[in-house]
């Protein structure tokens, strides 16, 4: 069996002999910044992980591992046009250097690259491999759209959020265990499993996003502190903030939110002073809390010596306390 950082350096290597020798570099340069960065690369180190729970030699998942990061990358290209987010791992993002119509466009391109990638698996898996993924795929726009249509709306409820987050990031996760699972010949009963332990880490992951973004380091990070203040996102602790606020500090959360003229700083300061006030850091930490034991549980029925799933547990385990 393979260690976290054996599953990350194969991945890296792969992914930087990811063949872009096409034109126009415009196109194509972009996409060579963005997988560059790094970034922790844990969709495809699930995916390798899933499937070496059941197999030695892993190299069968490498192909659809890369497609994975690179779909994930894709995501990222579009979502920081959607949340005019101006930093990414520690650098500017796409848009901001070569502008909106770029990003979008090389972001097209790495959507497509990442459905070629899924398809280099073997045949017999071929078609069950593209279902999961096209599903998932589209489930990712839909929770991206919620996300979108939840910043103008007042009253979006906890289930509403957790189920948003449950589309944009859960699923991802979800379905790079499951393909692993898959592909290394796992019972189905085992796959589901692993899709619904991915589920519950993503759903753990987004929390921790959503607090990282308001208590984050910026430069551990590397993005941008307060963006989703900024955005009104209907995170949790943003939900959980006004259901626990008492009458003035309502008023002023709504004042906040919708305030037209305001200086950025001031809006993430009286906000996050609100969230101190309220103990929204300490519901957020919680809540992940509970998803991660709903996470375990899955893990728990997946029938391989549990000596197997250290690497799988340590992982989550770092996870959920990370600052990046
Ligand atoms: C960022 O994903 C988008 C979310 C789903 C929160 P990651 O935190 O996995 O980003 P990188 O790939 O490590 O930069
Ligand atoms: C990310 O949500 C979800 C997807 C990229 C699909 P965020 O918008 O919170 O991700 P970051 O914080 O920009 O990485
Ligand atoms: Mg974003
Ligand atoms: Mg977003
Ligand atoms: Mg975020």
């Amino acid at each position: 069996m393979y260690t976290t950082s054996q599953l990350l350096d194969k991945i890296n290597r792969r992914l930087s002999e990811f063949s872009l020798e096409r034109e126009p570099n415009t196109l194509y340069q972009p996409i060579r910044y963005e997988l560059s960065l790094g970034g922790k690369r844990i969709r495809p180190v699930l995916m390798l992980m899933a499937y070496n729970l059941y197999r030695e030699d892993v190299s069968q998942a490498y192909a659809p591992a890369i497609g994975i990061e690179i779909y994930h990358n894709h995501t990222l290209l579009h979502d920081d046009v959607m949340d005019r987010a101006d930093l990414r791992r520690g650098k500017p993002t796409v848009h901001k250097v070569w502008g909106d119509n770029t990003a979008i466009l090389s972001g097209d391109a790495m959507l497509i690259l990442a459905f070629r990638q899924m398809t280099l698996v073997l045949p017999e898996y071929q078609r069950e491999v593209m279902n999961i993924f096209s599903q998932t795929a589209l489930e990712i726009c839909e929770g991206q759209q919620l996300d979108m249509d939840f910043e103008s709306r007042s009253g979006v409820s906890e289930g509403e959020y957790i189920e948003m987050i449950r589309l944009k990031t859960g699923v991802l996760l979800a379905a790079s265990l499951h393909i692993g699972a898959l592909l290394a010949g796992a019972s189905a009963e085992d796959a589901k499993n692993l899709y619904q332990f991915g589920m519950q880490i993503g759903i753990a992951f987004q929390l921790q996003d959503d607090l990282l973004d308001v208590y984050g380091d910026p430069v551990v990070f590397g993005k941008e502190i307060g963006g989703d203040i900024l955005c009104n996102k209907k995170t949790y602790m943003l939900i959980q903030a006004w259901n626990r606020a008492d009458e003035a500090q309502r008023k002023e959360l709504k004042q906040w939110m919708d305030a037209a003229d305001y200086l950025p700083l001031e809006k993430i300061a009286a906000m996050t002073r609100l969230y101190d006030q309220l103990g929204i850091r300490e519901a957020c930490e919680r809540k992940m809390r509970t998803h991660y034991e709903l996470a375990m549980e899955k893990l728990a029925a997946v029938s391989v010596d549990e000596e197997r799933k250290r690497e799988l547990k340590s992982l989550t385990e770092r996870l959920m306390y990370r600052q990046a």
